[in-house]
């Protein structure tokens, strides 16, 4: 029976085989910051090349976009983020612990000094709520609003240096750059722009490895659509992202979509829907892997309104918080981030559906959903039954013996396979010791080449999770994995 999942499991295993680490380990860490070692940067690599392919490369209505992580400060202002991207936080008075609003769980209606307290803070509806660091009760102070993007300084000299903000999304510079694609590809609406990259948050409450991290890398499609046609697009890309979750074996006991309530939903949005992944943390609890946003036509308005504001922001000493956004114009439907549809002979806005996905978040998924336990020859195995197309390597070659020529046939099979996809060359240990080895880092097949290879040019072609065992023509290897791969 598959064992149920710990977080801890993961880490160790994530640590003692390199996907991840804690990042300037060497240094005593940095809090939420983490770096992926040599399968761990494959395996996300692999998850973002899945991603691109779905969403890009198979389809015709969407085109792939790498923007600079530094923007113009003022497309900042009008988005909305440089006044209201902050979390309501609240400080503990017994053991100052800053801690998210919103992740304050309430107290066990058990506990005996709940209405002791409950006074002291009742002016803030935090009497109720226990601290998650000392598990006080009630002892918050007033909730205050904490910016949560990364601030820094652009420019050598006086006249041209001014605060620019590190993207909090990578949203903001697709919509910035909407026209530009217009204008140089043919694509005409409905159409998306689809880009990932590092998007960075000055979190309050982190933790849970990297689930949520103060860098992290996004994938996010900005689909632009007629405004009538949005609550259409926005099932059609529901079922799509919910499905590629799924196609790259995510268990569907584990993934769920869960609609957001109205007062959860962002400023700019008019319906949202998570994807939720039952993750072992927390109390086990269903946890956002991707939001699908409809944004409506409000990025595009707040730009037109961001470009107005440009001559303003220069005169008053390019100060972005203080400046005033420009008043929308009479005919914004008219304005340049418009757009002009030649068959209907008519001119507006697009609306947006933005699915908006976690590089790290999703591959933390992929890790826990693949990690399992069990039993081959007697003992006990630690397995990642990733995906094919997701796995760091793909193909284990193992001579079985270190002599008689197996070796020389082993490196001529992997340097050929390399060229394909990635194969590991391996003839150390025991054979039993290098599945495990393989096992544990999730490679889906295993080659074996002995006596008999010599002699009739088969090899044995080991599955990873039957652990069942084919003898196959040593040259139809690279065939037999393709179909696997689908490459
Ligand atoms: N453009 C919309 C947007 O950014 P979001 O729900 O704030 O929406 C989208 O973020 C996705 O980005 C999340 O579903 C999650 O996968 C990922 N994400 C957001 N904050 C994160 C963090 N601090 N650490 C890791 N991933 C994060």
């Amino acid at each position: 029976m598959a064992k149920i999942t710990k977080l801890d499991d993961i880490v160790s295993l994530c640590k003692r085989r390199g996907f991840i680490f804690q990042s300037s380990e060497i240094y005593g860490g940095l809090a939420s910051c983490y770096d992926y070692g040599p399968l761990g940067s494959e395996l996300k690599r692999n998850v973002r090349n899945a991603w691109w392919k779905a969403v890009v490369q198979m389809r015709d209505d969407v085109v792939g976009l790498d923007c600079s992580i530094l923007m113009h400060p003022l497309a900042w202002k009008a988005s909305g983020h440089a006044d209201k991207f902050a979390d309501l936080v609240t400080v503990c008075k017994k053991c100052n612990t800053r801690t998210r609003v919103d992740h304050l769980a309430d107290a066990p209606e058990n506990i005996e000094h709940v209405k002791l307290e409950v006074a002291q803070a009742e002016a803030s509806n935090l009497g109720k709520k226990i601290c998650p660091s000392c598990g006080t009760i009630g002892q918050f102070g007033e909730p205050m609003a904490f910016k949560l993007m990364f601030e820094t300084q652009m420019g050598a000299n006086a006249e041209d240096s001014m605060t620019v903000w590190l993207r909090p999304e990578t949203a903001q510079g697709i919509f910035a750059n909407f026209a530009n694609v217009l204008q140089t590809t043919r694509i005409k609406v409905p159409f998306g722009i689809a880009q990932t990259g590092k998007s960075f948050r000055n979190e309050v409450t982190t933790k849970a490895f990297i689930f949520r991290t103060r860098e992290f890398e996004q994938a996010e499609i900005e689909f632009f659509c007629e405004p009538g046609t949005d609550e259409q697009w926005w099932s059609h890309w529901k079922e799509e992202r919910f499905n590629w979750y799924l196609n790259l074996g995510i268990k569907k006991d584990n993934l769920r979509l869960r609609e957001h309530d109205r007062d959860e939903l962002a400023h700019y949005a008019k319906g949202c829907v998570d994807v939720e992944y039952k993750f072992p943390f927390g109390s086990g609890d269903w946890q956002e892997l991707e939001g699908i946003a409809n944004r409506t036509d409000y990025d595009l308005r707040q730009h037109q309104r961001g470009m107005r504001t440009i001559n303003s922001w220069y005169e008053n000493g390019k100060d972005t918080l203080k400046a005033k956004l420009a008043p929308e114009a009479e005919d914004y439907e008219k304005g340049p981030l418009s757009y002009f549809d030649d068959e209907k002979k008519k001119r507006y806005i697009p609306y947006v559906i933005e699915p908006s996905a976690g590089i790290d978040r999703s591959t933390l998924a992929f890790l826990v959903d693949a990690y399992d336990e069990d039993e081959a020859n007697g003992e006990t195995r630690s397995v990642l039954r990733f995906h094919p197309s997701l796995a760091p390597i793909k193909l284990g070659i193992f001579p079985l013996v270190k002599k008689d020529g197996l070796p020389e046939i082993g490196t001529a099979m992997y340097n050929h396979l390399k060229k394909y996809f990635n194969c590991m060359y391996d003839e150390k240990s025991a054979v039993g010791r290098r599945y495990r080895r393989q096992d544990e880092a999730g490679t889906p097949y295993c080659v074996t080449i002995d006596g008999q290879t010599k002699e009739d040019g088969t090899v044995t072609i080991r599955e990873r999770d039957s652990m069942k065992q084919d003898r196959i023509s040593k040259d139809q290897v690279l065939t037999y994995m393709r179909e696997k791969l689908d490459i």
